[in-house]
């Protein structure tokens, strides 16, 4: 085949590709999207499906194993994870230092940096076991770290992980129950947070899980290459989206609900803003994700009993969007974000919380990727090119002459 490398090396010439574009860094076998006709499949399965029937946990272990566990296998991980859902007690002092209004999603990326102070015995990319252990402690994990910086930001003391609860329960427990009052979780609340990782669990080479697969391939270990993709999915471009949002709901809100003024400044550009939780890099003609999270946010909002009319605000917005020029000419669509944090505060979770509730879905596609990539025989350091722009040559004048 065509050697781009042989190019480079007798032309000079590399390929300039805004925002990679059009350029594939790897080969995959995790997740399979086609943009034009909207299709997301982990592992060959269709996404409908396993939103439908799957749990988020077998998800998890079909993304990272390739395969749906059977039901031996799925009780073995579960009973693995929920083995190493605690943290050390010494994790709790970054808390203590954190200000009480830092955003949840720093002291998420901060803290899984930090477990890789906490267990130097996993470190090594290449050794099968410790690649295995830290993925089962970042899974188990993650969940509590996120309910901590909940429990931070109201100023609550922790509460404990519960074995006998979970994936899902266990962190509504800890980030909701309080000493005065146990939290049950509201089995649609459960289901529909259970339904939402799934949705969130894998998205292949977007911006995050391409940051964690670049930092791997300087054989960076797994916490550290999971803490640099929290912290590319934190932008509102990305995962940010999803409290940007709800903000940009309220906003219109409190101007007394005037759409059609809002859509005229994200056509004019007024200010560089934009209709938030639209668009899409690779979807161009719907996103499938948010077509069942739209029926979700309806489904949660009335099994809860709950109206929001920020509900409203978004179902206006779309409809509005959808028959607009300027949105139908660009392809732009709702993307997941769109309706998830309408969910989310239906759940009870602040704007804040929103961006985290995604990080704990895309963990483990983020794992998955880095283990495909690690795995990947003759796997190189990820080194994209520049075309240079600066001054070619000058000479160096003395501070005193300059
Ligand atoms: N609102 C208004 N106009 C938009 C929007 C939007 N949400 N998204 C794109 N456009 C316009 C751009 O202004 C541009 O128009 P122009 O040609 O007149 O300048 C055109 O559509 C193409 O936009 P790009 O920025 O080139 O598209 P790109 O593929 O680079 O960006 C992105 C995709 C970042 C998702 C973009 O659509 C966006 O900013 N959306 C809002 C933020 C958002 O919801 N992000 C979440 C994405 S999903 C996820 O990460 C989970």
């Amino acid at each position: 085949g065509f050697d781009i490398g042989k190019l480079r090396a007798e032309t000079g010439l590399v390929t300039l590709d805004s925002g990679y574009g059009n350029t594939a860094a790897y080969k995959s076998g995790v997740t399979y999207l086609d943009g034009e006709q909207g299709i997301l499949r982990y592992r060959g399965y269709p996404i409908e499906q396993l939103a439908e029937h799957g749990t988020f946990l077998e998800t998890a272990y079909l993304l990272i194993n390739g395969e749906l566990p059977s039901a031996d296998e799925l009780s073995g991980f579960r009973s693995e994870i929920t083995q190493h859902t605690l943290l050390h007690e010494d994790v709790k002092r970054f808390y203590d230092g954190f200000p009480r209004d830092a955003h949840p999603m720093a002291m998420l990326s901060s803290v899984v940096s930090a477990l890789s102070t906490f267990y130097q015995d996993s470190h090594n990319p290449f050794d099968e076991r410790q690649r295995h252990i830290s993925t089962i402690r970042l899974l188990a994990k993650l969940p509590t770290i996120a309910a901590y910086a909940y429990k931070k930001s109201v100023g609550h003391p922790v509460v404990y992980p519960s074995n006998e609860l979970g994936y899902v329960e266990n962190f509504l427990r800890m980030t909701f129950s309080v000493p005065a009052e146990e939290y049950v979780p509201d089995p649609v609340v459960v289901a529909a947070l259970d339904k939402l990782l799934i949705l969130h669990a894998d998205h292949e080479q977007n911006c995050s899980t391409s940051t964690v697969r670049l930092v791997g391939s300087s054989q960076a270990n797994l916490f550290a290459s999971i803490s640099a993709g929290i912290n590319a999915l934190w932008g509102p471009l990305h995962g940010g989206a999803n409290q940007a949002v709800p903000e940009m709901l309220e906003q219109i809100q409190q101007s007394g609900g005037d759409v059609d003024t809002f859509i005229r400044k994200v056509k004019d550009k007024e200010d560089g803003v934009r209709l938030m939780g639209f668009g899409h890099r690779v979807y161009k003609s719907f996103d499938p994700r948010a077509k069942i999270i739209k029926e979700a946010a309806h489904d949660v909002l009335s099994a809860l009993g709950k109206s929001d009319e920020l509900l409203d605000i978004a179902l206006a917005l779309e409809e509005r969007a959808l028959n607009d020029d300027y949105f139908v000419s660009r392809n732009l669509y709702p993307n997941v974000d769109f309706y998830t944090g309408l969910i989310y505060r239906a759940m009870g979770f602040p704007n804040s919380m929103f961006t985290v509730l995604f990080a704990l879905g895309r963990l483990p596609g983020w794992i998955a990727q880095w283990h495909e990539m690690i795995k990947e025989p003759g796997s190189r350091i990820g080194r994209p090119r520049q075309v240079y722009t600066g001054v070619v040559e000058r000479d160096y004048i003395p501070v005193e002459q300059r």
